[in-house]
């Protein structure tokens, strides 16, 4: 198995397309800078996206960008000066307009357009160059009812629009089906804390109940267009509320027959086991058709999840060093792989090592290749989409639309993770020598 795993993961390496650019340039390099290794900024930055949804304008955004940071005790030169000028209305608009640029560079590469008609060619193109997506409605964390109502609107538009564009595609037998049977051309993610404004801990029977009342008619619509509807997972005091979700609604006899759904585990989680294992437990027991896709990811809150604990006192749920988020990602790929039967594994990674593992313990278990589906974000793992695709893998590419205020929180989530001294992509980018790549954690 390691020896298979090896050997997979330098075919792959071989086949990645060359020098031309690299994912990582696209991250604006004065805002890489300001945020590798820094806490503090990483901090700000997190409390900063928690307010993006509310911002309506760059003045609005610059504005609150600046209060966060002015709680950063040591800030870099660059900021320093942006921030002398951002007292007044004309500095706000400079500062603005500056963050903007450079956010503005890196939406260009992670969003795939503004609108899901927008968005039908390139998704055409990639189908075409054999890798398909799943479409995101950027706007998250949504604060009101009228804007949830907007949310779940701007939902089934895509779903409408990708269906009515899906059938007109070429064939693409590798992404098109499995030994479970056909999978959806149509794919589209939703965030549960966009469908309702009530999702609190304190009170998770609320918000279920909120977002429930606006997934439902998703998930028929869904089911009528033969698309899939994927439930992205968030920061971990909305998980259980979220999971609990899905299969309530999944469960009602209405649904029993479709669409093909599908949750997200995160292997950063210390109790992620357990949670994969209950999931597992459910897929087993309803033995629903078509089969519950479970999307495995590293997971992309870590920074608002330690911060948040922290403030509490408490232990932060999830894994503190790389390596034992990379081992947990190691165990959780066997636990689906091995359920293979009862849910469709796919593994989210723009880890060489993660992917190759999943790769070689599918077939070491028997498994066929077209039962295993990989996925990379939009502007961070296209070149190891391009590899995979080379090697008939199949790929899903997850694709943002929308604009770049409504992207804020994602952007920031793509500059922390990829900013961060571990990042995967980063020692790539480095030139870390392929042997280290594939390393064991
Ligand atoms: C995120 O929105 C990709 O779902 C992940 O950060």
């Amino acid at each position: 198995m390691e020896h298979e795993l090896q050997r997979v993961g330098r075919a792959i390496h071989a086949a990645l397309p060359g020098r031309g650019h690299h994912p990582l340039r696209a991250l604006d390099q004065r805002a890489m800078e300001l945020a590798a290794g820094d806490q503090e900024l990483r901090a700000a930055l997190f409390r900063f996206v928690d307010v993006t949804p509310a911002c309506r304008s760059l003045e609005d955004l610059a504005r609150h960008l600046a209060d966060y940071l002015h709680e950063v005790d040591e800030r870099p030169p660059p900021l320093q000066a942006a921030m002398r000028v951002s007292g007044t209305r004309a500095g706000r608009t400079a500062l603005g307009a500056a963050a903007a640029a450079g956010v503005r560079h890196m939406a260009h590469r992670f969003i795939v357009g503004e609108t899901p008609a927008a968005a039908v060619k390139p998704i055409r193109r990639l189908w075409e160059h054999g890798a398909a997506v799943s479409l995101d409605l950027l706007g998250e964390a949504t604060v009101t009812e009228a804007e949830a109502d907007r949310y779940a609107a701007r939902c089934r538009e895509a779903l409408d629009t990708l269906a009515e564009a899906a059938p007109a595609w070429p064939g693409r037998p590798v992404l098109e089906a499995d030994s479970h049977g056909r999978v959806p051309r149509v794919n589209l993610s939703v965030k549960v804390s966009a469908l309702t404004p009530l999702l609190r801990p304190d009170a998770p029977e609320v918000g279920r109940e909120d977002a429930a009342r606006r997934m439902r008619p998703l998930l028929q619509r869904a089911r009528d267009l033969g698309a899939h509807l994927h439930i992205d997972m968030e920061s971990v005091n909305t998980l259980e509320a979220t999971t609990d979700l899905v299969f309530e609604l999944l469960d009602e006899p209405e649904l029993s027959d479709g669409p093909s759904t599908g949750i997200v585990m995160q292997a950063y989680l210390r109790e992620s086991g357990e949670q994969l294992e209950r999931v597992i437990d459910w897929a087993r027991a309803s033995d629903r058709r078509p089969p519950l896709v479970v999307r495995l990811v590293k997971g992309a809150y870590w920074d608002h999840e330690v911060v948040e604990a922290r403030q509490h006192g408490w232990t932060p749920p999830v894994w503190e060093e790389k390596a034992e988020s990379d081992r947990s990602f190691e165990a959780l790929t066997r636990m689906l792989v091995d359920a293979r039967g009862h849910v469709r594994p796919a593994i989210a990674s723009h880890n060489l090592r993660s992917v190759a593992h999943a790769i070689a313990y599918n077939r070491a278990t028997g498994g066929r290749d077209a039962d295993l589906e990989l996925q990379v974000l939009r502007g961070l793992g296209d070149e190891l989409a391009a590899a995979l695709v080379a090697h008939d893998m199949r790929v899903r590419i997850y694709c943002p639309v929308g604009d770049m205020v409504a992207g804020m929180a994602y952007l920031v989530r793509r500059l922390l993770e990829n900013t961060s001294n571990e990042s995967f992509l980063g020692d790539q980018q480095r030139g870390v020598p392929i042997d280290e790549l594939l390393a064991a954690p």
